[in-house]
C-alpha cells in the first residue's frame, strides 16, 4: 500500500482536482483498489463524484478517536474507487492536524486501510504545507517522502507560467482548461469524460510519474 499526498503552500491551486483526477487514474488505469481521502473539510473532493460532503449524521470523527473509517467509507460511483469524506472531526481543527496525536491517528488509520487498498490519495488541507510540517512528517518516517512538483493550472499564455516551465521542464502538467474545470458539474473526472482529451492524458501522465517514483522507493 502507499499514500499520495497531494498539498501546496495555497488555496484554491487545483489541489482537489488533481486528488480527484488521481485517484481515478489509479482505480481505472492502473486499476488498483483506490481511496480518495478528504482530509479538507472545506476542499469538497467528495462533491466531485456527486456526495455530500457535509452530512452531519453521518460523519466520522475519526479524529476524535470515535470509530474507524469503514462505517464513513463510501463508494465513488467507479469501480475500485471509494471516497472518505471529510471527518468532522477535522472542522476548525485543522491547525491542529499537525499536532502529534492526530498525526499518528492518522498514519493508524491507514495501516488499518491498507488491508483493502492499494493506494490511498490525501486531498490535504493548506496547513499540511506547512515547511515544518514537512519536517515532522519526515522526521515521522524516517527520511523524507519523495516529492513530485507539478505544474498546475498551467497557462502557457502567462510569462510566469511559461518561465517556471522553461526551467523546469521535467515536471508534470496539469493545464488550466474548462474541461477540468467541468468535474464540478459532471461529477466525473477527465478520464471518464473525455479520455482521449489532451486535459486527461495530463492527469495519466502524471499518475504514471507518480506510480515510477513509488516504484524507486
Ligand atoms: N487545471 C484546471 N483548469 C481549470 N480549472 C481548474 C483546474 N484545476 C482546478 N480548477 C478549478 O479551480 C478551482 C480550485 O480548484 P481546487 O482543485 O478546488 O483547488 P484547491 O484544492 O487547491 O483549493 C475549482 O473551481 C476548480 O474547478
Ligand atoms: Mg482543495
Amino acid at each position: 500500500m502507499a499514500v499520495i499526498a497531494v498539498y501546496s503552500v495555497k488555496g484554491g491551486v487545483g489541489k482537489t482536482t488533481i486528488a480527484a483526477n488521481l485517484a481515478w487514474c489509479s482505480a481505472a488505469i492502473s486499476r488498483r483498489r483506490t481511496l480518495l481521502w478528504d482530509l479538507d473539510p472545506a476542499g469538497g473532493a467528495a462533491f466531485l463524484f456527486g456526495l455530500d460532503a457535509n452530512d452531519p449524521d453521518r460523519a466520522a470523527k475519526l479524529f476524535a478517536g470515535k470509530g474507524g473509517p469503514d462505517k464513513a467509507i463510501r463508494p465513488s460511483g467507479f469501480d475500485r474507487l471509494d471516497l472518505l469524506p471529510a471527518d468532522e472531526s477535522l472542522r476548525g481543527l485543522e491547525s491542529q492536524l499537525l499536532a502529534l496525536g492526530k498525526r499518528r491517528r492518522l498514519g493508524k488509520i491507514a495501516q488499518a486501510l491498507s488491508r483493502e487498498y492499494e493506494r490511498i490519495i490525501l486531498d490535504c488541507p493548506p496547513v499540511l504545507n506547512e515547511v515544518s510540517g514537512q519536517d515532522d512528517f519526515a522526521a515521522n518516517h524516517k527520511q523524507h517522502p519523495p516529492i513530485l512538483p507539478v505544474l498546475s493550472m498551467y497557462d502557457a499564455r502567462r510569462r510566469l507560467h511559461k518561465e517556471t516551465r522553461a526551467e523546469w521542464p521535467n515536471w508534470p502538467v496539469i493545464p488550466m482548461a474548462s474541461l477540468i474545470e467541468r468535474m464540478a458539474d459532471t461529477k466525473r473526472p477527465a478520464g471518464a469524460l473525455a479520455p482521449s482529451s489532451p486535459q486527461a492524458q495530463s492527469f495519466a501522465r502524471l499518475w504514471t510519474a507518480v506510480e515510477r517514483k513509488l516504484a524507486k522507493g
